[in-house]
């Protein structure tokens, strides 16, 4: 059998397939029903320098092939993750890749600085969240993007990978890589919303929520085959990966290693699901290695 494992921005996963922030807890609450240590790692719910409750209910309102939410990034705080949550993901052999918010150039620093000190595998600064910020995500504006990582990436000696948002385009990707990020991961929710039909007012207290599922697979499929063309940096694959087949898609549209999300609402099991189908198609197509099939797509 060929090695499922890759190398993304200076991080060794055991194969490309990662729980999506958010979307599986810490990871060590899915133990009892599968192995998260089989997973090439584990995203952390986006987490503050200060615990924070999230936003008003509702929180989630399902569209057609689709999810919207707005959590708000609900979290416990990283002195709280540090000391109840990365021992557990530790014991069980989880990879870790803790996800980073902040409200400023300075709390992305201070978060990066306290989680990396902390033994964490990597970091990925979320400039992406369209649920806490008005005017839109700080990923949006490249400017603003190269403040962040440049703040992060001088107290962060672990790989650092930067989460974009749909709508930053090439500009802020490149604004990234340039400021040190050891790889992106594209792409985070659209900005979407929906309204009550008996209230006629928007389902949402913020109005805006992020959209996220099979909806949007084929364009974040055209975003990350067009930032992979573009970089030089690894691109990890997120939006809408249900099994192996988008998996695969993303891989040869040129991404490194893939991010499922939604997916593992609807079913727990799917990014095993999906390993286990990758590492099946590896198999019978006798491909020794990720290099062989990585970008297809763009030769
Ligand atoms: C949220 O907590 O609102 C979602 C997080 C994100 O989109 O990064």
């Amino acid at each position: 059998m060929g090695d499922m494992g890759v190398v993304v921005g200076g991080l060794r996963l055991k194969n490309p397939v990662v729980a999506a922030a958010g979307t599986f807890g810490f990871g060590a609450e899915y133990g009892e029903i599968l192995d998260p240590a089989r997973l090439g790692a584990v995203c952390t719910k986006g987490l503050t320098l200060r615990p924070r409750d999230g936003n008003p209910p509702p929180r989630l309102w399902e569209t057609a092939c689709g999810l919207l939410n707005s959590i708000g990034l609900q979290n416990p705080g990283i002195d709280a993750f540090i000391r109840e949550e990365l021992p557990r993901m530790r014991e069980q052999g989880i990879t870790v890749i803790a996800n980073v918010w902040g409200n400023s150039p300075a709390e992305y620093e201070q978060a990066v600085a306290i989680l990396s000190e902390a033994g964490v595998d990597a970091i990925e600064i979320n400039v992406s969240c369209p649920n806490v910020s008005r005017g839109g995500p700080v990923g949006e504006d490249a400017r603003r993007t190269a403040r962040v990582v440049r703040r992060a990436r001088r107290v962060c000696p672990v790989p650092l990978w930067v989460k974009l948002p749909p709508a930053g385009g090439i500009a802020v990707a490149r604004a990234a890589q340039e400021e040190g990020a050891d790889a992106v991961s594209a792409v985070n929710t659209f900005r979407g919303m929906a309204i009550d039909i008996e209230t006629g007012r928007p389902v949402f207290a913020n109005v805006v929520a992020g959209l996220s599922g099979p909806a949007i697979k084929p364009i974040a499929l055209r975003i990350v085959y067009e930032l992979a063309g573009a970089l030089m940096i690894p691109v990890v694959g997120i939006g809408g990966i249900d099994d192996w087949r988008d998996a695969l898609e993303f891989i040869m549209a040129g991404a490194h290693a893939v991010q499922v999300g939604t997916a593992n609402f609807v079913d727990p099991l799917a990014a095993a699901r999906i390993v286990a189908g990758l590492e099946r198609y590896m198999d019978e197509k006798g491909i020794e290695d990720w290099e062989v099939i990585r970008g297809s797509a763009q030769r």
